[in-house]
């Protein structure tokens, strides 16, 4: 399903919405809720507004389980980190335990960091699915840490790897479509005009995830959903997913 909010501050309204309806139903039906979160600027606003008590009151937060799509391999300080700012404008607000968050750690070698993660992961998930996966969209069409041409998209046995992104001259952790596609839910978060071109061709054939890695995701058994603000909608409107 393709829903579109008027702005970013209703793109962020609808998404704090969705992440609390998803959060009370995994937690009456399960007894939890695991949720990956994403990185990058479009959640951010999101997660402050998920933060407030408007929200953040909805929520049994100690049954919550935060979980990351993908880190930048920078130290905690660093303003790239997405631990970081998920921390300051979520995590640190609402009084979650801190056994609850479950950080990339970056405090070693990206891949020891990756098989680290994978095995908290395991340990976190067991058999279950997670609940919710939040995505974004980047204009060249990668997702999460999934980038054009990188194995990692086709990755049949890692739930979690280590990916160096040349043209940023960075390492990044990521978690593979193998670990996102068995989630009950899938959200991308899609915001602005400069992803108004990008958002089309990942919705629309050919299905090429090699070059458009956000089509790598596709849950087995679980839904697929876009929140995009007006301006990512472009126009004319988006054909129906
Ligand atoms: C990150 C994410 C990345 C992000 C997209 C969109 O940057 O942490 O891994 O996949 O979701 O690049 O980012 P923006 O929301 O900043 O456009």
């Amino acid at each position: 399903m393709i829903e579109i909010a008027p702005d970013a501050a209703g793109l962020a309204g609808r998404a704090a919405t969705r992440i609390v309806a998803t959060a009370r139903h995994a937690i009456a039906e399960r007894g939890r809720c695991v949720m990956f979160l994403s990185g990058g600027n479009t959640p951010r606003a999101t997660y402050a507004r998920l933060a407030t008590s408007e929200f953040a009151g909805q929520v049994d937060w100690s049954r919550v389980h935060f979980a990351f799509g993908d880190e930048r391999c920078v130290a905690f300080h660093d303003p790239r980190n997405t631990f970081r700012m998920v921390y300051d404008v979520l995590t640190s607000r609402i009084g979650i335990p801190d056994a609850n968050v479950h950080a990339i750690p970056v405090d070693r070698p990206p891949a020891e960091a990756a098989l680290a993660y994978e095995l908290t992961l395991r340990t976190l998930l067991g058999t279950t699915q997670p609940d919710l996966v939040l995505l974004g969209l980047g204009e060249d069409g990668h997702t999460a840490s999934l980038f054009p041409g990188h194995a990692a998209i086709r990755e049949q046995v890692r739930w979690v790897v280590a990916e160096e992104i040349a043209a940023q001259v960075t390492w990044r952790v990521t978690v593979t479509p193998l670990l996102f596609n068995t989630a009950r839910e899938v959200v991308f978060l899609v915001s602005g005009a400069s992803k108004a071109d990008i958002l089309r061709s990942v919705l629309e054939p050919p299905c090429d995830p090699d070059t458009l890695p956000a089509q790598a995701i596709r849950p087995i058994s679980g839904r697929l959903d876009w929140l995009v603000d007006r301006a990512a909608a472009g126009r004319p409107s988006l054909p129906r997913a």
